[in-house]
């Protein structure tokens, strides 16, 4: 007998917790939801309508790869960060909560830009002007400029550019299909017209007088011991190159946070995401670049020094 959209959730989460997921329930609803093309709430709202056999076919094929240790936002190609619904395929990291803790302190530091400090008259920078709600502020309005380094699917400099109506934000990543998803994302969402997508390594490939207001990065960084050590969800499926930091982490961050210095404007911020236990090594990496007010570190939701974030000393930057 064909299975109801309630039944079909009993059975796929039992099968889903015999086979090792964590959120067995939580995992069964978003996959058969998109297994029917509906959002998660309207499985609650018709418990008794009974799935064709396509649909069944559909979630059994979503419930194998999901066995196989398959992240269910590659499954899904989907994933909710902040306001934002996004695409995700293999070639991106999947955003995690924690950077949300990063887009809070960037948000904060552009906030603070001082009016008429921003990025009108910012050499170089890509975008055009659009009109619209995702487009950029009417000329001559403020507008500071972010980089975001590693964007990855875009979801940092998107969620700036969904929050901040005035800042333009360019985001590079060292990976063209990376860039491809996140191009995609821009365009989806509207935000096109005010988040610049490039491919750099770094701030290597930036034109050279380009200068920014606010700088974020969630940059690979996890030591190479723990990488091999990854749970097979993680180190199977998403990109080796988002997440492998060399030796000790912070190969990646050791090149960025001197080379970010030389990219912002006096005033400007840096805020970076770590790892576990990372943080104060990297506040002694943003001293050792000699430009930096002391840095400090903000907690992500579970308690973890998350961020740590440093503004250029007076006097340095905007050469
Ligand atoms: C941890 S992921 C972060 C992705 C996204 N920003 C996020 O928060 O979900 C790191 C990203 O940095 C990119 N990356 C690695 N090395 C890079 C480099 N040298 N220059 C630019 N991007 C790099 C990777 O391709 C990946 O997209």
């Amino acid at each position: 007998m064909a299975a109801s959209v309630g039944g079909a959730l009993r059975a796929a989460t039992q099968w889903l917790r015999a086979s090792g997921s964590r959120s067995p329930r939580l995992d069964a609803e978003l996959l058969l939801a998109t297994a029917l093309g509906v959002g998660r709430t309207e499985l609650f709202r018709t418990p008794e309508r009974v799935l064709t056999g396509a649909e069944e076919r559909r979630f059994d094929g979503y419930l194998m790869r999901r066995q196989a240790r398959e992240p269910v936002a590659y499954i899904r190609g989907r994933r909710a960060f902040r306001a934002l619904e996004l695409e995700v395929t293999p070639a991106v990291l999947i955003p995690r909560p924690e950077t949300e803790t990063l887009v809070d302190v960037a948000l904060e530091a552009l906030a603070a830009v001082p009016a008429g400090a921003g990025g009108a008259a910012t050499p170089g920078f890509g975008p055009e002007r659009a009109p619209g709600p995702g487009g950029a502020a009417a000329p001559g309005l403020f507008e500071p400029v972010a980089l975001d380094v590693g964007t990855g699917s875009g979801c940092i400099a998107l969620a700036l550019a969904a929050e901040n109506p005035f800042v333009r934000v360019l985001a590079t990543d060292v990976s063209e299909a990376a860039l491809e998803v996140a191009r995609r994302n821009a365009a989806r969402l509207g935000l096109g017209g005010r988040v610049d997508i490039r491919l750099g390594d770094l701030l290597a490939d930036l034109p050279a007088r380009m200068r920014f207001d606010v700088i974020v990065s969630n940059p690979p960084y996890i030591p190479a011991a723990e990488y091999r050590a990854l749970e097979p969800n993680v180190r199977d499926y998403e990109p080796r190159l988002a997440l492998d930091g060399g030796e000790d982490g912070l190969a990646v961050l050791r090149r960025l946070i001197p080379a970010a210095a030389a990219r912002l404007r006096p005033g400007g911020v840096l805020a970076v995401e770590v790892g576990a236990g990372q943080a104060a090594a990297v506040r002694a990496l943003f001293a050792a670049a000699g430009a930096f007010r002391p840095a400090e570190a903000r907690a992500d939701l579970a308690g973890i020094p998350r961020v740590v974030f440093a503004r250029l000393s007076a006097g340095d930057g905007g050469g």
